[in-house]
């Protein structure tokens, strides 16, 4: 499925305004407006605003098998996934630290969603240290199928590898008045071929 595809399941499925876009280099951008949908369900801390995962799900139809990593109080109604997460009493199917995945069945995933603490404030609430971005991409990239992607909620454009991870796709997420900016980032996992000749320097 090709991202003009997505972008058409995108306003299939969630009948929203057509808000992302095939920039001239290739890459899909665009902003989500949460509008009254931007309430978090579950109360958990930090969690992802309802209609996020809707909107998710519908630009992934294909999707086969999804991990939530960073899974917190996760929406599994909105996007059955298994789960990941640090805290054993939130019941993750792996209780794992992200900068370490090697006891996670990476490659069985093809759609991984990340949703870490943004800031040493955010990571006090959770009793954890501020996440190293780059160790967790590192982590996904070790394990993850060719192809896999992963969608990254934050407030920064992490540093990753160009040698492992494409960007597809950066969209901007307003929630409303007075809440923090994020951005979702689509990352896929870079083939073997497409590896080849990369010099697998970090990028910010
Ligand atoms: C922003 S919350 C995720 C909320 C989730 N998206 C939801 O809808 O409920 C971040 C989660 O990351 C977990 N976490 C923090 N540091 C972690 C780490 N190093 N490895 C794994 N999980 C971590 C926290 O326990 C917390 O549940």
């Amino acid at each position: 499925m090709d991202w003009p595809a997505r972008i058409e399941s995108y306003v299939r499925l969630t009948k929203f305004p057509r808000s992302l876009f095939i920039a001239e280099d290739g890459r899909v951008v665009g902003t989500w407006i949460m509008g009254n949908d931007y309430r978090v369900r579950s109360g958990y801390y930090g969690g992802y605003p309802a209609g996020y995962l809707r909107r998710v799900a519908a630009l992934f139809p294909d999707r086969r098998k999804v991990l939530h990593v960073f899974s917190g109080a996760v929406d599994l109604g909105a996007m059955p996934g298994d789960t990941v997460d640090c805290n054993p009493s939130l019941s993750p199917t792996f209780v794992a630290d992200a900068h370490d995945l090697s006891r996670v069945p990476l490659a069985d995933y093809d759609l991984i969603l990340a949703d870490p603490p943004y800031s040493i404030e955010d990571a006090e609430r959770y009793r954890t240290t501020m996440v190293k971005r780059n160790v967790v991409l590192r982590s996904l990239a070790a394990g993850a199928a060719s192809g896999a992607r992963v969608v990254w909620l934050d407030q920064v454009l992490p540093m990753y590898r160009k040698a492992e991870w494409d960007i597809e796709a950066v969209v901007g997420i307003v929630k409303s008045t007075n809440h923090r900016f994020r951005v979702m980032t689509i990352f896929r996992r870079r083939g073997l071929a497409e590896r080849g000749f990369d010099n697998g320097a970090d990028r910010e």
